[in-house]
């Protein structure tokens, strides 16, 4: 095992889930108002007939209008071409445990079928499938699912990835169920936070896996994230990111919970501007990814008045 795989293995191992006081639980992230999907990159996605939907129109126009730059990787998604080496070291350390593979192995996912929920143009599907994995991704818009599908059949490893252009609820409503559900970067697009977690665990077979990354509520995120990342560097267009949709670690985890999935690690992603690399951290106080593990009951679990009562 090497430093890297060490830490992450050390790293932020959640035991019980953290429940945060009472008065997080009304927040706007936590809206249920259903959000009007008219736009026809999205009209498709929207039929879902048991959940609410997790399309924000706002959201998904701004991706439609740089879908074409996917690929660029000094564009507009030139942080999460950066990030994906540090992303996918956290997800090959997890799954592997998680499903005992082995970690050195060239493709370890090799027998998994994992689906990758608002997958874009296909930068995290791509070198799960070449790590040996039967991928899905499913993107609500539909020039971003067409871009993945050009970009993917360049290379006959990962033309075997299947896209959609769908949401998470439609492929519940489908009955579809996956070993392991990874949502990168998306949340904080969503109209339902808390609803989108409950797909994400619909999606995932009891005891399978279910990562997610996203970007802290914190000072720090609005300052770094939004303020230099936005306005002063100009690596996002102006306006990408809205503080108030973003989740703190412990928000996150107890939607999770909520949802029957229990977070059992967390890792931050830390930017060295020296390097131009990202780096796996302990400091989860702008980005950070988790790692949690479904669990076997039925149905959503609520939150008990003694947990809200002793947390808060
Ligand atoms: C910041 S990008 C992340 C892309 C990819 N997960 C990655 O990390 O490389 C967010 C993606 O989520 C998609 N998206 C936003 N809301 C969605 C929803 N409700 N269902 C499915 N995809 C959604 C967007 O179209 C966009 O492609």
């Amino acid at each position: 095992m090497n430093r890297l795989q060490r830490f992450i293995f050390s790293a932020r191992r959640l035991s019980p889930p953290i429940i945060p006081p009472t008065c997080f639980l009304h927040r706007q992230p936590f809206s249920t108002s259903v959000t009007d999907a008219s736009s026809s990159a999205s009209s498709s996605a929207s039929k879902s007939t048991s959940t609410l939907s997790s399309l924000k129109e706002d959201e998904l126009a701004k991706f439609a209008a740089i879908a074409d730059s996917w690929w660029h990787s000094e564009g507009p998604f030139k942080p999460l071409h950066l990030m994906n080496p540090t992303r996918l070291a956290f997800i090959r350390s997890t799954l592997c445990r998680h499903f005992s593979k082995d970690p050195s192995s060239a493709r370890p996912f090799e027998g998994l079928r994992l689906i990758d929920v608002g997958c874009g143009g296909g930068l995290l599907s791509e070198p799960l499938a070449r790590m040996g994995a039967t991928v899905t991704g499913i993107d609500a818009v539909d020039k971003n699912v067409k871009i993945a599908r050009l970009h993917a059949d360049i290379d006959p490893v990962t033309s075997s990835i299947e896209y959609h252009c769908t949401t998470a609820e439609k492929l519940v409503d489908e009955g579809k169920t996956f070993d392991a559900v990874l949502a990168l970067e998306v949340i904080e697009h969503v109209a339902n936070p808390a609803e989108f977690c409950k797909s994400l665990s619909a999606l995932t077979i009891p005891n399978g896996a279910t990562i997610v990354s996203t970007i802290n509520r914190s000072m720090r995120s609005y300052a770094s994230a939004i303020v230099a990342a936005e306005y002063i560097l100009h690596w996002l267009p102006k306006g990408t990111h809205q503080w108030s949709s973003f989740l703190t670690p412990e928000e996150l985890t107890m939607i999770l919970h909520r949802a029957s999935i229990d977070v059992k690690e967390m890792a931050g992603f830390v930017y060295n501007p020296l390097t131009g690399r990202w780096l796996l951290s302990e400091d989860i106080s702008v980005n950070f990814i988790a790692y949690g593990t479904k669990r076997n009951d039925l149905g959503n679990e609520d939150i008990s008045a003694s947990e809200l009562h002793n947390s808060s």
